[in-house]
This record gives C-alpha cells, structure tokens and sequence, in this order.
C-alpha cells in the first residue's frame, strides 16, 4: 500500500471539512483490504458533542457499504506535526481490527504508521466480555 498515496487523499478530503467552530479541518482516507478508499470529514455541529470526527465519519461510510475489513487508515490536519485519532476514533477502529495500520504525517512530509494496537494498548474488545 503506498501510504504517501492515501495521505493525499486524507488532504484533499479535509478541504470538504465541516468545522466553523474549531477551525480545526481534519481528513481520513480510510483503504479497504481489496484496495477501496472511503474518504471522510470531521463534521462539527452547534451542539458541540454531536460532533463526529474525520475518522468515524470514513469507517461509517464503509460500514453502511458493507466493507468491515481495513488496512489502514492516513489522517491529515493542518497541525505542524500532524495528528493522531482521538480515543473514541481508536475505539471505533478496535471494532474492525486491532492490525489496521494509522498513518499520520508531519508538515514536514515525514509520515508515520502505527497499528491501532500500539495506539490502544490493553484494547477492550469483544473478547473482554466473553470471559468467565
Ligand atoms: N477531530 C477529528 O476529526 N479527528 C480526531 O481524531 C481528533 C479531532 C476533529 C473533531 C473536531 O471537529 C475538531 O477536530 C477539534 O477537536
């Protein structure tokens, strides 16, 4: 998977941003196992904690598709040193897969990949729920 590739459609998602209150634009570009790319925004609204972020708003348009299965997914901000999915986002990705690969990028162009594991260490999963 060429990861510079989907960062770049992360970055052209962020121009479709929904974000009037933080000013703070992020996009996902979200790769399927067979190689399809759903994009997504953060989209922000009045009543600030109905806000779902770029990364969520890319797995739910996949899911609603009928893809559940992910290789990665590149995540773009305006930040100089680029930035990581928040801890819902984490969670929401677990839900598909602990292997998925998170790819971020500096300004700088210096990209990053971590599994969703090494970001959401001792991951509560739906195996935590099947013990005796
Ligand atoms: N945001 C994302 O889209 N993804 C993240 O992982 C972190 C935060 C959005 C939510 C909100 O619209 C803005 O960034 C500021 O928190």
């Amino acid at each position: 998977m060429d990861y510079r590739k989907l960062m770049a459609q992360a970055e052209e998602a962020k121009r479709n941003s929904y974000s009037p209150y933080s000013g703070f634009r992020v996009g996902a570009a979200l790769v399927t196992s067979e190689g399809k790319v759903f994009t997504g925004t953060n989209v922000e609204s009045a009543s600030y904690g109905a806000t779902i972020c770029a990364e969520r708003t890319a797995v739910v348009k996949a899911v609603s598709e009928g893809y559940r299965e992910f290789e990665a997914i590149a995540v773009s901000s305006d930040a100089e040193e680029g930035s990581f999915p928040c801890g819902i986002c984490r969670q929401f990705l677990a839900e598909f897969g602990l292997g998925i690969k998170i790819v971020t990028g500096k300004k700088t162009g210096e990209i990053r990949v971590h599994t969703v594991a090494e970001l959401l260490p001792f991951a509560f999963t739906e195996e935590d729920m099947c013990q005796e």
